[in-house]
């Protein structure tokens, strides 16, 4: 190097070098000076908003959300140092040593796929992996599903069960409305078409998805809390109407409220082992709603979110979504192997738009495409080829039907401990619903009291509106979550 260049590099590393020491020593002691030029340098420096020398930070008026109504629960019990504490907030399925499962057939799958030398990263298709979207209809629809043999189904791969809520949620707001027609039967769909009908109660984030999906969310009745059971037909009610000095007699149900909503408004439908309230309508109730929304045109959206894990039967669990295929008609169903694989991290789930014809269902991939490409680009491989390794060879697909009936089955049991260990106690009220609801949960009818009342004394956490994932408990800890239910509805 040339001794000029040599000296400029020197100089021009020595003058970085006292910038760095003056800023050094300006932060450490603000009163002392350096150099004007440095001075009015820094002076510039940390009037810009989004230097890091400026406590006013541009995102000082944004104020602190509040924890997520079921994960904030996982948050409180992690912060609880009580070696008796019990976490029945969240929806994932527990060992009888309170441990997570990873299931045997699925740590066989990715031995095959860690072995197999020829897999690559590269980016999936928009849609995802072809054999999973494939195999994820079939498993949901059934193998010999006319709809698939017919090339009516589309299936797209999404992030597990909400990402495929999302999915649909926003192809429906751009897509599910009719333009032909009068000027005000065009201003009545738009109004009416694009609601989305769900549950009441129903799984905390459904109208988060459907609003932020750009549907306009509304309830219809779902659950009695009288009968701790389905509020089908609706039932009897009296209520004084002080004005006039009268009663007034009314009935409001499921049917009733589907029977109101407007002609081709959405519904979302829970396949099974509805959240939280473990209440599902028997096979002649979906019936009823069946030919009910299909008289009135209202387009089933289904949640599948825990096929096998509500009876142990794949099939048995996928019923409700083939009475609706069966007769010719659209729905939506999006799936979640969240639960029934035990691959909750993992972000594994489907999408599949049944239509009326494969020209319609290939339009329609075409512009799911278009609502997936901005979101997230393209689905992950992993947790995609762990699923479509397992549905496809017969031997696993067995063993997984075993292994996911064992999970059902250890939750049955559960729900029959608490019972009795209830009724041992003499616990004042019928608890026969603890045996009578299906899948993951208990809705208990515990008050937000008592509730705050179990994890204050108790230790024990769910959510405020008394649900507890039956799949958090053990034959240990039933005795002390008994004693807890016991306390709460005698003290509070
Ligand atoms: C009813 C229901 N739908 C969808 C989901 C979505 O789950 P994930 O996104 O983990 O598949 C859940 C999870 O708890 C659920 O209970």
């Amino acid at each position: 190097m040339h001794p000029q260049e040599s000296m400029s590099v020197i100089s021009a590393h020595s003058s970085v070098t006292d910038r760095r020491l003056s800023s050094l020593l300006r932060h450490l002691n603000p009163s002392s000076s350096s150099s004007s030029s440095s001075s009015s340098e820094m002076d510039s420096i940390s009037a810009s908003p989004t230097s890091g020398f400026d406590a006013n930070s541009v995102f000082a008026h944004v104020v602190r959300a509040p924890e997520d109504p079921i994960l904030g629960v996982t948050v409180a019990y992690n912060k609880d140092p009580s070696p008796i504490k019990l976490n029945l907030g969240v929806g994932a399925y527990r060992t009888e040593e309170g441990k997570p499962l990873v299931l045997n057939v699925v740590r066989k799958a990715e031995q095959i796929l860690v072995n197999d030398s020829s897999r690559v990263k590269e980016y999936l298709p928009i849609v995802g992996l072809a054999d999973f979207n494939k195999l994820s209809a079939k498993l949901i629809f059934g193998a010999d599903s006319p709809a698939i043999q017919e090339n009516r189904v589309t299936t797209v791969q999404c992030l597990s069960g909400t990402g495929s809520l999302r999915v649909g949620a926003e192809f429906l707001a751009k897509h599910y409305h009719q333009v032909n027609g009068s000027f005000i039967f065009f201003i009545l769909f738009f109004l009416f078409l694009r609601t989305i009908y769900i549950p009441q109660p129903t799984w905390g984030n459904h109208p988060k998805i459907f609003t932020i999906g750009g549907l306009s969310v509304k309830t219809y009745s779902y659950y009695d809390p009288a009968t701790r059971g389905l509020n089908f037909q609706g039932s009897m009610y009296i209520c004084f109407l002080s004005c006039y000095d009268d009663f007034f007699f009314g009935v409001i149900g499921l049917l009733d409220d589907l029977s109101s909503a407007p002609s081709g408004a959405i519904v979302l439908l829970h396949a099974c082992a509805h959240n939280p309230t473990g209440v599902d309508p028997t096979l002649e109730q979906w019936e009823q709603i069946r030919k009910l929304m299909r008289s009135k045109g209202l387009l089933p959206f289904f949640d599948s979110a825990y096929q096998g894990f509500a009876s142990g039967s794949l099939d048995a669990d996928a019923q409700s979504v083939r009475m609706f295929v069966a007769d010719g008609g659209e729905c939506l169903v999006a799936q979640s192997y969240a639960k029934n694989m035990g691959l909750y991290g993992e972000r594994v789930g489907a999408l599949s738009i049944v239509c009326k014809n494969a020209d319609v269902a290939s339009r329609v991939e075409s512009q799911l495409k278009l609502v997936i490409r901005p979101m997230f680009s393209n689905p992950p491989i992993h947790g995609p080829s762990i699923v479509a390794t397992i549905l496809k060879d017969s031997n696993m697909y067995n063993e997984w039907t075993i292994e996911l009936k064992a999970m059902a089955d250890r939750i049955i049991s559960m729900r029959h401990k608490l019972f009795e260990a209830l009724r041992a106690r003499g616990t004042p009220g019928d608890w026969s619903h603890i045996i009578k609801q299906i899948g993951m949960f208990t809705f208990t009818g515990l008050n937000s009291e008592q509730v705050v009342f179990m994890t204050k004394e108790y230790h024990i956490y769910m959510t405020s509106d008394g649900r507890i994932s039956m799949a958090g408990l053990s034959t240990k800890t039933v005795p002390h979550l008994a004693d807890a239910i016991h306390a709460a509805v005698t003290r509070v």
